[in-house]
């Protein structure tokens, strides 16, 4: 078995994100990445929220992979090195393995330890594919290491994690794909605008697992920051934008009330909102014209009856 070699050693690098943090509290509308959600808890309860019926991304995409797996391979091809951006359990870039046939798989993602242990299962289940892991933030900037081969790039950003990003940022992220991406290309899932009830029911589940999701974010902040953040004195809210059609996340404050931390603090009247995510919808044309905007030549979109989800190769 080849050993996964963490690539260039970006997991070791020590971000500092306090002043990330700080500044967003700070602000008149106080605001949290939602990458500090995915602390090891936030990992496990978004895998979590992954598993309730409600949230249809997961399970559509799912099903659109599974039915046009043949037709998505196709259109891919097979070898190269297959780029797994935000790969978390890497349970999605597994499922294509046999038919992609990657010589080399590079995992991505901003929680480097949860994403290290799944890479070394993997690593045994395919000894005969390269694995390597980077632990990165590539919100800010894709750079992949020079250590990755740059024979026919296959980046994968499954899971409609592009929502995250308003449309510059995105527009960024995916210029700066196809700038790195050589003969290779994307295959990319994001989400589709649908009617506001269904898009309530995914963010507001009823077992209230996405409100323990959104609500962890005080306790990473608190970890990050050494803020004294208590989860009892909020609560999770889920506003539909319309206009800049999204889907927001908040935590809004139960009472008025200040967190302090080293050298700072912040006061929250009852009714503030802390704005922590953004997860932005699509169209079909709407990500067409993005991929476009952002250099690509040709777009293949796979969907499902409903129209909920989107699977495109992009290159
Ligand atoms: C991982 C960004 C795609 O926006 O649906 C799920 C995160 N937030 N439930 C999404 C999320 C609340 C998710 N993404």
């Amino acid at each position: 078995m080849q050993t996964p070699t963490a690539s260039e050693d970006h997991s070791t690098i020590h971000h500092d994100f306090t002043s990330e943090i700080e500044t967003g509290l700070l602000a008149q509308s106080a605001s949290i990445s939602p990458k500090f959600l995915y602390d090891a808890l936030g990992s496990h309860l978004f895998t979590a929220i992954t598993l309730l019926p409600e949230y249809y991304p997961t399970s559509t995409e799912k099903n659109i992979f599974t039915q046009y797996q043949a037709q998505i391979a196709q259109a891919v091809g097979t070898g190269g090195t297959f780029i797994d951006l935000g790969a978390g359990n890497c349970q999605k870039a597994e499922f294509f393995f046999n038919a992609l046939k990657p010589s080399a798989y590079v995992a991505i993602d901003f929680s480097v330890e949860y994403l290290q242990e799944a890479v070394k299962k993997l690593a045994e289940k395919y000894p005969h594919i390269l694995m390597q892991y980077l632990g990165m933030d590539f919100s800010k900037q894709l750079l992949i290491p020079s250590s990755v081969a740059t024979t026919k790039r296959t980046f994968f950003y499954p899971g409609s994690s592009l929502g995250n990003f308003l449309s510059t940022e995105a527009l960024t992220l995916l210029s700066q794909i196809k700038g790195q991406a050589h003969a290779g290309g994307l295959l990319l899932g994001v989400d589709l605008m649908k009617e506001d009830s269904v898009l309530i029911a995914a963010y507001d589940d009823p077992l209230k697992v996405t409100a323990a999701f959104n609500l962890n974010i005080l306790r990473s902040v608190n970890t990050h920051l050494g803020s004294n953040f208590k989860v009892e004195q909020f609560r999770h809210v889920v506003k539909i934008n319309h206009a800049e059609h999204r889907v927001e996340l908040y935590l809004e404050a139960l009472e008025d009330l200040t967190v302090s931390w080293s050298g700072n603090s912040k006061s929250f009247k009852k009714g503030d909102l802390i704005h922590t995510e953004n997860s932005h919808k699509y169209t079909t044309d709407s990500i067409k014209q993005l991929l476009t905007n952002a250099g690509f030549e040709t777009t293949q979109i796979w969907t499902d009856p409903k129209d909920y989800f989107a699977v495109i190769y992009a290159h």
